[in-house]
């Protein structure tokens, strides 16, 4: 299938401009919060990469990048079961782990995450995430820092896909239903 951006894209949900205010107000605040100690921004491959590109370059205090990979989507629908694909470079015990991820939705997927830190002794847990789509959660999770709240559409761009198109849109718009329904 050819990319159709113009067609493909039925609205802009979060413009260029809002997601640099977003990335500004959350990096403002975490390192308010985490003054004087050492934090580890644990970002979710790979639709996170962008917003925690952006969202480390407004974080001043002393922090650390390491990434895990999972995937539990098919196409637009996910399949309720998340499957582990890359674990972290670093020990967790002792540290305090901001989970960095760029679309809270049914939860299942930040629940599982937590739930391991948790097991391997993590000092604290928070999530950030750049938009929260609390219409359809399953999970019994919420985020401490979020960037935008969004209806339950299914959105592309800014780092999120649908079948790994579309990550390269700088802002978040919501997919035209044709190019799933009609594939
Ligand atoms: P959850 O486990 O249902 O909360 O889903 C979380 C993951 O599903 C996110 O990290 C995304 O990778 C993916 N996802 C959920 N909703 C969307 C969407 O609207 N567009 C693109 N990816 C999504
Ligand atoms: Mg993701």
């Amino acid at each position: 299938m050819k990319l159709d951006l113009k067609n493909d894209i039925a609205e802009v949900l979060v413009s260029k401009e809002e997601l640099q205010e977003i990335c500004h107000r959350l990096g403002q605040q975490i390192s308010k919060d985490y003054a004087g100690k050492k934090l580890y921004l644990v970002s979710v491959l790979k639709g996170a990469v962008v917003f925690l590109s952006d969202l480390l370059r407004e974080i001043t205090c002393d922090c650390q990048i390491d990434f895990m990979a999972v995937s539990s989507y098919e196409g637009t629908k996910t399949t309720g079961v998340v499957r582990f694909k890359k674990d972290l470079d670093i020990n967790p015990e002792g540290c305090d782990i901001l989970l960095v991820e760029d679309i809270l939705d049914s939860g299942i997927t930040l629940n599982y995450l937590k739930n391991i830190l948790a097991d391997r002794n993590a000092a604290s847990i928070k999530i950030c995430t750049l938009l929260d789509k609390p219409e359809n959660r399953q999970a019994d999770i919420t985020a401490d820092y979020v960037g935008k709240v969004v209806p339950d559409a299914f959105v592309v761009g800014y780092g999120l896909d649908y079948d790994e198109k579309y990550r390269n849109l700088p802002f978040v718009g919501v997919l035209a239903p044709h190019v799933y329904e009609n594939k």
